[in-house]
């Protein structure tokens, strides 16, 4: 990758105003000063801008426990996205939420630069499992256990199967392994018993981080990064 990319990516400037640092002298290539903004350069290369070490690995992923009141999506003209939540390199490297949750809908999201291994986590064909916990009007039963293990019927399709676990009177665990808009709540919907709450637990292997409060991320460990590779049906390079 040329430099002059490097460096924009990792949000330094843009790509004109990259060119113009270089050209002042203020990056060094490990260890020798650079002015090329051609200069071909991977992850591997050290480098430093004013003198500081540049983190420059341009491939992320991240867990964020999505708080309430903020939008899935990579920018909004009026309204907070999960990406004002996190520092500005994380847009400039082109992280993309995987699929979405409602806006009031709260819990794991992950976020990662690589696009196909987002589109392979949410493609219909691949069913990765994802965990709720709702809360809904009314009391449920073990005839909607048996309706969700059914398959409930929706206006436009008929839900896969899925698992719930009455863990209060009003409140489940369900596991679903599509993601269609607003799947969880159209389910719960069809029994009568609208979701007050929505909380996602897990997504595929990762379950939501406990040290992480509303609002806050993390990068994804090595192993955790091998396993959504492997969820994906993709092998992590
Ligand atoms: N299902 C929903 O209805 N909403 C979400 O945010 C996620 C799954």
């Amino acid at each position: 990758m040329r430099l002059d990319k490097m460096l924009s990516g990792l949000g330094i400037a843009s790509r004109s105003g990259c060119r113009e640092i270089l050209k002042a002298g203020r990056v060094r290539l490990n260890g020798e000063a650079v002015k090329d903004p051609g200069k071909n350069v991977t992850e591997e290369d050290t480098i430093l801008l004013d003198g500081k070490i540049l983190d420059n690995r341009m491939t992320r992923h991240l867990m964020l426990y999505k708080p309430a009141g903020v939008l899935t999506a990579k920018e909004d003209p009026k309204q907070r996205t999960v990406m004002d939540l996190m520092p500005a390199v994380y847009t400039s490297l082109g992280c993309m939420p995987v699929g979405r949750l409602d806006k009031d809908t709260t819990g794991i999201l992950i976020l990662t630069t690589d696009g196909d291994l987002a589109h392979r986590l949410i493609a219909p064909g691949r069913h990765v499992d994802k965990v709720y916990r709702a809360q809904v009007e009314g009391t449920l039963t073990t005839e909607d256990v048996d309706a969700f293990e059914a398959g409930i019927p929706l206006k436009d399709f008929t839900a896969l199967p899925a698992k719930l676990e009455i863990i209060a009177p009003d409140t489940g665990l369900v596991t679903v392994q599509e993601g269609k808009y607003h799947q969880v709540k159209r389910m719960f919907g069809a029994r009568g018993k609208p979701v007050m709450a929505l909380h996602r637990l897990s997504f595929g292997p990762l379950a939501l981080d406990d040290a992480l409060l509303p609002g806050q991320y993390r990068e994804l460990t090595e192993e955790e990064t091998a396993a959504l590779y492997r969820a994906a049906g993709m092998t992590d390079e």
